[in-house]
Parts: C-alpha cells; sequence; structure tokens
C-alpha cells in the first residue's frame, strides 16, 4: 500500500504505526500495529483514540490484512472484533461497513485498499470543510471553550472542533481558547493543551469544575466539542463532561456548537438514550496513570461508576457544524437528519 502520514498514523512499507496518544505530551513514541488483537489492544487502552481515527486506523489495517493474504472468512473474522473494540463512535461502524463492501467485491484486495486509502483522504476533507464551515461562526476577538481532543490527533486532518479553532484562529479571531483538561484521562490537559502549542493557537489550561466560573465572570463567549454519535433526533454523545458544558453553557447564554463529520451522524438511532455508553475501568477514577507517573488516592477497592460519554439533548446545541454546512436547531426540529436515512 502507498505509504501515507498524519499526525498519529504512519503508514511506510506496507507496516502501520500509530502515535502513543497515553505517552503524549511527555514522550512521542510510534507503536507497530501488525495485528488486530494489537489494534484492539491500543484502541481500548486510548493509544488510538478519538472517533475519526479509531475508525481510519481499523480500515487501514484491514487493508493491510488483506494485502497480506488472509482470507475473506479471517477478514470477516477481524471486521467483526474491530467493531466491537470501541462501543459509542460510531464512526468506526461507519467505515467498517464501508469496508466490508469492499470485501464483497471480486477484486476484494485492491478494493480494500482504495477504500481505506480513501476514507482517509475523505476525513482530510471533511475536517477542512467542518474547519472552514465552522470559523464563519466565530466572532472576532472570540474566547472559546473547548473539551477533550478533536484536532488532528483525532483524525486524519485538521480536526473537528479544533480545526474550526485553528481555521479561525488563521483568519485572526480567536482571543484565547479555554482548555479543558478533560478527566479522567486528561484528553484536554494532555493532548489538546499540546495540539494548541504546536499550533500557535493561544490557550490557557483549565480544570473541568473551572468552567461555570469562567462562564459566569462572562470569560467564554462559545463553546465548541466533537462528538462521537449524532442521534437521529440530533442529541450527541462525546467525551464525559460535555453535557454539564451544555447545561451550563445553555444557562448562561453562551452558543454551545458541535463540529463533527457525516461519518459520525447514526441515523439509525432514534435518540440519545439509544446510544451505547462505554463504561471503563474502575482504575481511571480511583487515581491517574499515565507516562507521568500513577498513583492511587482512592481507597483501595472504592464503589466507581466510569462512564466514558455521556449525551447532550439536542435542545441544548445551538448549531451542528458538519461537512456539508452547519445545521440550526431549526433544522433539527424540522426532522434533518432523520431525513439523511431516507
Ligand atoms: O475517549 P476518546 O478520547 O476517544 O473520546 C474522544 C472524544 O470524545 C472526541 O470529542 C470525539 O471522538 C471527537 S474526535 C474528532
Amino acid at each position: 500500500m502507498q505509504a501515507l502520514n498524519t499526525t498519529s498514523l504512519s503508514l511506510q512499507d506496507s507496516r502501520l504505526q500509530i502515535l502513543d496518544q497515553q505517552a503524549l505530551p511527555q514522550e512521542k513514541c510510534w507503536l507497530p500495529c501488525d495485528s488486530v488483537d494489537e489494534l484492539v489492544g491500543h484502541i481500548r487502552a486510548l493509544r488510538v483514540r478519538g472517533a475519526p481515527l479509531i475508525g481510519l486506523s481499523a480500515s487501514l489495517l484491514l487493508a493491510l490484512l488483506a494485502e497480506r493474504g488472509l482470507s475473506q472468512a479471517e477478514l470477516e473474522q477481524a471486521l467483526q472484533t474491530l467493531s466491537a473494540s470501541r462501543p459509542t463512535a460510531v464512526n468506526l461502524m461507519n467505515n467498517l461497513d464501508r469496508m466490508k463492501q469492499a470485501l464483497a467485491q471480486p477484486d476484494w484486495v485492491s478494493t480494500m485498499t482504495e477504500e481505506a486509502l480513501r476514507l482517509v483522504e475523505e476525513d482530510r476533507t471533511l475536517c477542512d470543510r467542518i474547519a472552514d464551515n465552522g470559523a464563519e461562526w466565530v466572532k472576532p476577538g472570540s474566547r472559546l471553550l473547548t473539551h477533550c481532543n478533536t484536532g488532528g490527533l483525532a483524525t486524519a486532518g485538521v480536526g473537528t472542533a479544533i480545526g474550526v479553532l485553528l481555521r479561525a484562529h488563521q483568519q485572526g479571531k480567536i482571543a484565547q481558547v479555554w482548555v479543558d483538561e478533560t478527566r479522567p484521562l486528561l484528553q484536554g490537559g494532555r493532548l489538546t493543551a499540546w495540539e494548541l502549542g504546536e499550533l500557535g493557537i493561544p490557550y490557557r489550561l483549565i480544570c473541568d469544575s473551572m468552567a461555570a466560573s469562567l462562564m459566569a465572570t462572562g470569560q467564554v463567549d462559545a463553546v465548541w466539542v466533537g462528538a462521537d454519535r449524532i442521534a437521529a433526533n440530533g442529541d450527541v454523545a462525546n467525551k464525559i463532561g460535555t453535557y454539564s458544558l451544555a447545561v451550563l453553557a445553555h444557562y448562561h447564554r453562551i452558543p454551545f456548537y458541535v463540529a463533527a463529520p457525516h461519518t459520525t451522524h447514526d441515523p439509525h438511532c432514534p435518540n440519545g438514550a439509544a446510544i451505547p455508553i462505554e463504561q471503563r475501568a474502575a482504575e481511571e477514577i480511583t487515581g491517574v496513570s499515565g507516562s507521568f507517573g500513577s498513583c492511587q488516592w482512592a481507597p483501595l477497592n472504592a464503589p466507581t461508576y466510569n462512564p466514558a460519554f455521556d449525551v447532550t439533548p439536542a435542545a441544548l446545541i445551538s448549531g451542528w457544524v458538519l461537512d456539508s454546512g452547519v445545521i440550526t436547531p431549526e433544522q433539527v426540529a424540522d426532522g434533518i437528519f432523520q431525513r439523511a436515512l431516507a
């Protein structure tokens, strides 16, 4: 397969490597990814993460395995295993549906290769379109707040919400970005802080619990987040903590925007209550662990509850910024996401 490089995926000499997002920003460490088990391990440990990137890494690995001579039955099994690796982000299932169709073709090896590369290229284009569409909604001098990580690390391109921030920054419209640290796994504190620094976007890191007082004191002009799944009624699943931000933004009359490619839309999912929410290990909230070290602060065996995502109801969202344009609450109420199925 032809070589390709994104911020966090590398394909050279038909070998897939991923940038370990658990090691960042302390270390920039590329990990080989030669088998389904290896990739599933990376996905579950969030070494590969972000809705679009999970789907793209799985598609590229499948194409490589097809080139290495796996049978159609083995590839079908690989496809099933990969699609079960994380339940919430629908991009994975959407991308794998496309790979499944390629697998059903007579010349499936070359078709899968072409399809995986096309998905990467498409994602780059989708990110650019989201960035262009979203930047139009950013006012000059904006102080924006973002949650989790939605940039080049999580996609093949400039990202979704971070792509909008970058484009608006290039247009000279960003005064500052508030970066939520994003407990429990600190995608904001570790990854978004690092990415914004690399991009030269002015930012300040905050603990998640600080957003309310920033809003109350008039220091946030809009909130921009990504999405892991958009249901047919416009409800959005995204990183845990997103819903609290939406409630806060609503109370303080601050616009709350969701930026995502159409591959994040799931027309088969009627509403947020039907979105499967991944539950994760207790250790992620009884302490903290990463390339910076680890410690436990909660009592040993403390009972925990650790959902990785929450659902923001459509009623709290000011705009769904997609590659196709910005969808308004009126269009959502009118059933635009349901009609996409037709
Ligand atoms: O658990 P993660 O880090 O994969 O969660 C990621 C998010 O919630 C992102 O906001 C979402 O996937 C969009 S990434 C462009």
